[in-house]
């Protein structure tokens, strides 16, 4: 196993739009071990493939207090979303630091491929279903400062430039 490189946002790499996996392979099995190693590392509960740069729709997660429940999801779709929505604060491992609050679905229904292969529906609420809409938005190529306004963006932006800067020099 190894421990991949998170890209950082305002890295453009993040915008990209993932491709579906597909064939659950030998690559696909050590990139998911490597995430998964490199979301436990990073005490993260999500991670999509987008943020370490690789293109393609796949999520590993984990929202246990125990850090011990892997949930793996290839190619996920999203079935059905609750009308009813909440204001959630999130974070990102790809914008280190920053948390502000997100609107999303109560409760979602989402069909994906686990890390065998097989098909399976996944009926989240909670901390889950917000942390599966925010990973499946990375694969659409969005990251979450982009549902807060322009000018709090902006600063957000204006920081991880310098925080970046910084620890480079
Ligand atoms: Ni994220």
């Amino acid at each position: 196993m190894a421990l991949l490189s998170i890209l950082c946002f305002p890295d453009p790499k993040l915008h990209t739009v993932a491709k579906p996996v597909l064939a659950v392979d030998d690559r696909i099995q050590t990139l998911i071990a490597d995430m998964l190693e490199t979301m436990y590392e990073a005490k993260g509960v999500g991670l999509a493939a987008t943020q370490v740069d690789v293109h393609e729709r796949l999520i590993v997660i984990d929202v246990s207090e125990g850090r011990d429940t892997p949930l793996v999801l290839i190619n996920p779709q999203l079935i059905w979303a609750s009308p009813e929505t909440h204001l959630n604060e999130e974070g990102c491992l790809s914008v280190p630091g920053i948390y502000d609050g997100v609107q999303r679905h109560d409760c979602v229904k989402v069909e994906a491929l686990d890390a065998e292969g097989q098909k399976r529906l996944i009926e989240a609420d909670g901390l889950l279903a917000v942390c599966i809409q925010h990973e499946m938005d990375h694969l659409m190529g969005k990251v979450f400062v982009e549902y807060l306004s322009p000018l709090k963006r902006n600063r957000i932006k204006t920081k991880m430039l310098k925080a970046q800067r910084e620890a480079r020099e």
